[in-house]
């Protein structure tokens, strides 16, 4: 699949975007070792939130649809999983992979793991080290620091206090989701705040967490179903958010965003860099996820820098902070972000390359990126290399480049916002993506 994406001169309107991906996997994990059912309104369908149903399926959660978005897990209880009949294929979804093998470092049975190309070549290793630590036992390629994996866990594990190396949610989240099964509280300290999503809804699902600056700690116990609210991704409302401050005309709104703090560093950079971003609290609210319509337009963007204890806030934000930093005047440096390298492709490496077919000029560094600007944006034939929030950032820099780009390889935008090419048009009010079939 390939976007033919056409410049426009005007985005107006309220925009949706789909359920925040990181809360739809947890969700559905904590629902399948859950007591008793879980309800959950606004679950991402879309790939990368399909594979941890489908993971949860495999272990003998019951998963019921019962609407778009709308799912019921009848949960199995910590010690009611099951030993799946086949490999688990996470595809995509490094999320799914790595919380996953947190899991199932608490049962019994072995359970085997894969994805594809790009999952397979991500690292592996900041998970299965502290969960081998606890007692389970991982073997693989790579010295099980590669899928596909093969994990059999251990009850009790041994508690732990992880000290990690790396600001990384799915790192803690995967190790405190094994320590619901640990002989006793399991802690993890990281360099800087990531993401709290698993803290807050292992709390809403009755466990005890303690967060304390740095370190989170979990004292292992049963966890009962709830009903959950999924607000939609700030990381796909972002490539909203830099199109409508980049497009010449634009007045959009996004509605029911998540602006959890620790996922708000897009709209603290957007800020810094000239846009006016109204934030107006919405519902409902009431499980520990806050929410809110985010409006914006034109602005006249200049450069910022972006490092330090910022970056985890706004890790998946960078491809498209990148073309806004293009735009903005003056020189945009981005550091301490080495993670783009093992994400879903190596975003430094990639941002640099696709976007010089556009003419714009990137400096590559061993951990983050130096963009001059305001460039000029030339239409081009450029490619996502299968990652997702590259074929996004690469049609919004389309949007306001000069003459016709063409972005390859971009069926990879289902595995987090299906609607997006639609999305856009809707706000264009005209056909400024065209998808096409390769
Ligand atoms: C995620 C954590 C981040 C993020 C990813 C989703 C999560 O990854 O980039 O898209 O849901 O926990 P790391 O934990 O590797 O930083």
């Amino acid at each position: 699949m390939r976007f033919r994406v056409r410049p426009v001169g005007r985005l107006a309107g309220t925009a949706e975007v789909p359920g925040d991906k990181s809360i739809s996997h947890r969700a559905a994990l904590l629902g399948a070792l859950a007591e008793g059912p879980t309800e959950i309104h606004g679950y991402l369908e879309a790939e990368d939130g399909l594979r941890t149903i489908a993971a949860v399926q495999a272990l003998g959660a019951e998963v019921t649809r019962k609407g778009p978005g709308h799912y019921r897990i009848g949960g199995a209880g910590l010690r009611g999983l099951q030993e799946p009949a086949d490999v688990i294929d996470c595809g995509n979804s490094g999320t799914t992979a790595r919380l996953l093998l947190g899991v199932l470092a608490g049962q019994p049975s072995w359970t085997m793991l894969t994805g594809d190309e790009s999952l397979r070549r991500r690292p592996m290793g900041r998970v299965t080290a502290p969960l081998g630590g606890m007692g389970a036992t991982i073997v693989g390629r790579a010295e099980a620091t590669r899928l596909p994996l093969a994990i059999k866990g251990l009850r009790p594990l041994r508690a732990i206090a992880h000290a990690s190396p790396l600001a990384s949610a799915q790192v803690k989240s995967a190790v405190l989701l094994a320590g619901l099964y640990a002989d006793g509280p399991v802690s993890v300290t990281e360099p800087a705040p990531s993401r709290d999503h698993s803290e807050r809804m292992l709390r809403q699902f009755g466990a005890r967490v303690a967060s304390d600056g740095r370190t989170v700690t979990l004292t292992p116990g049963d966890l009962h179903g709830t009903t959950v609210h999924v607000p939609g991704d700030i990381s796909s409302a972002a490539f909203l958010l830099v199109a409508a401050a980049m497009v010449g005309d634009a007045r959009v709104t996004v509605a029911r965003v998540g602006v959890n703090p620790t996922r708000t560093g897009i709209l603290d950079v957007l800020r810094a860099m000239g846009a006016q971003i109204a934030a107006e609290p919405s519902g409902p609210g009431d499980d520990g996820e806050p929410a809110a319509s985010l409006r914006l337009g034109t602005a006249a963007l200049r450069a910022t820098s972006v490092g330090g204890a910022l970056v985890p806030r706004l890790i998946d934000e960078i491809p498209a902070l990148a073309v806004a930093a293009a735009a903005a005047d003056g020189t945009t440096t981005i550091g301490d972000a080495a993670e783009l390298r093992v994400k879903e492709s190596d975003r430094l490496a990639a941002l640099a390359r696709e976007l010089a077919k556009m003419g714009v000029q990137v400096e590559e560094r061993a951990d983050g990126m130096a963009i001059p600007g305001p460039q000029r944006f030339r239409g081009a034939r450029v490619s996502s290399g299968g990652d997702h929030r590259m074929a996004m950032a690469l049609t919004v820099a389309g949007l306001v480049a000069d003459g016709e780009t063409v972005v390859e390889d971009t069926a990879c935008v289902a595995t987090s916002f299906p609607g997006f090419a639609e999305t856009l048009n809707a706000l264009a009010g005209a056909p400024a993506v065209v998808v096409e079939d390769e």
